[in-house]
């Protein structure tokens, strides 16, 4: 008889046996050895990230087994506790008290890179976490994830519009960065990362950056099967080829001169925004005149300006139709990109799931931007419960745009009058008490 050591097997039978393989394995498996550990960052076996749930403990890698899934108790418990903690945080110290394992510490700075680096990513769920908008910057470079089915940004409170509209961003590759993409990646960019557990009280998934000197004797690179390419170090050549970042601040709407606002003329109407929008915008500080609803602004331009990120993104109305820009700034240099609502020709969005529920900073402008340019033709589930700004104008041109929309799966606000008002499921957020909603307290 005659034995094979396992490292005497071929790249590629590994690489099947990795597939059998949780994240947590994966991780320790590539700390056995440099191959090891290129041969764990390959793009292919990490198409589902659930960064939360691994930090939970549950390493679960598969795609979501219920979609309706509410979480549990516990972890409700959890995340209550990080709040006193959060509140009971000495302001002064520079770490915060649950650094050990605290996900929203640890995982969600490196969100921005696992998007980048992850071009071929199907499912991702970020719910109840710190997420910003910044997160998704390169998406405004390289174009949203072309195979993204599933995102989960449920009780993502600081996402605002800006993440919809790169969302929205034509999932369509230039020519040169499909070419990138067939071609093998220069070694050095796979020793940019390196995967990492560390245990503690309760586990952790950490996405660390090497600080070590770089290894000098790469090993070799195979492609298994071009369809399946989603080899983290493509993005990282396309990044560092350029893009464009913002930094974060925090958003206010600002309408023309003399604009009436709707949630003057909703609260003669008696209608949800009555209370949701000035509870809000007493909590949030949102001017009662700034609501963010692109109705509002019924005139040539709707204005929305982010302080501190310096991006404005706005509508124009002209004989053209209706256009949409965006345009950022960081460092002093600008960008300008610019939707044109008439351009259908490189909608390719593979989307099936987008939960939004309890992201009360969106608004009809971040809806608007999804609608356009083919909007979402596969999208099956739908959850704005809690998004306090939007509007049955937003709604209504969100789902004239996603012909596949599951009522029973289309969620928003019960008070608002919108489509399929008699079959869409209603708001989810009414019993939730940590979600946004317009009933809290009620
Ligand atoms: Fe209005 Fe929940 S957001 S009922």
């Amino acid at each position: 008889l005659c034995s094979t050591h396992i490292s005497q097997l071929p790249t590629e039978i590994l690489l099947h046996l990795f597939r059998y393989l949780g994240p947590e394995d994966l991780c320790h498996c590539g700390q056995v050895s440099s191959a090891w550990s290129d041969l764990a960052k390959t793009g292919s076996l990490w198409r589902h990230l659930y960064p939360v749930r691994w930090a939970r403990g549950d390493h679960y890698r598969g795609p979501p087994a219920d979609l309706n899934q509410e979480p549990d108790e516990e972890w409700v418990k959890s995340l209550q506790d990080e709040g006193k903690a959060y509140q009971e945080w000495d302001e002064d110290a520079d770490v915060c008290p649950n650094f050990n394992w605290c996900c929203m510490c640890v995982l969600l700075p490196q969100v921005r890179q696992i998007l980048s680096l992850c071009p071929n990513l199907t499912h991702l769920d970020l719910t109840q976490t710190d997420v910003t908008d910044s997160a998704f910057d390169s998406w405004s470079s390289l174009g949203a994830c072309p195979s993204l089915e599933h995102l989960d940004l449920s009780g993502c409170e600081k996402i605002t519009d800006h993440t919809l509209k790169k969302l929205s961003i034509s999932q369509k590759r230039s020519d040169r960065q499909a070419k990138l993409l067939k071609s093998p990646p220069p070694i050095s960019l796979l020793d940019e990362r390196i995967l990492h557990l560390m245990g503690g009280s309760r586990q952790a998934l950490i996405f660390k950056q090497r600080t070590g000197t770089q290894r000098s004797s790469p090993s070799r690179v195979w492609v298994l099967d071009p369809s399946e390419l989603a080899d983290i170090e493509d993005a990282a050549e396309w990044n560092r080829r350029g893009g464009v970042s913002t930094t974060e601040g925090r958003g206010f709407v600002a309408t023309k001169p003399g604009g009436l606002c709707c949630c003057r003329r909703s609260r003669r109407r008696g209608l949800r925004t009555s209370y949701s929008t000035s509870y809000w915008q007493q909590q949030y500080g949102l001017g009662e005149a700034c609501c963010g609803h692109s109705t509002c602004c019924t005139g040539e331009m709707a204005l929305r300006a982010c302080g501190g990120l310096q991006c404005l993104s706005y509508t124009t109305r002209g004989s053209a139709g209706a256009e949409f820009w965006t345009k950022c700034s960081s460092g002093g240099q600008r960008c300008l990109e610019l939707y044109n609502r008439t351009d259908q020709s490189d909608a390719r969005r593979s989307l099936r799931f987008l939960s939004l529920s309890g992201c009360y900073r969106v608004t009809d402008l971040g809806l608007r931007a999804l609608s356009q340019r083919g909007g979402l033709p596969f999208l099956e589930h739908l959850n704005l419960s809690g998004c306090l700004l939007i509007t049955e104008v937003g709604l209504q041109e969100l789902v004239s745009a996603c012909p596949a929309l599951n009522d029973e799966h289309f969620y928003y606000c019960d008070n608002i009058n919108g489509p399929h008002a008699d079959t869409a499921s209603g708001c989810q957020n009414l019993q939730c008490g940590f979600r946004a909603c317009c009933r809290s307290g009620e």
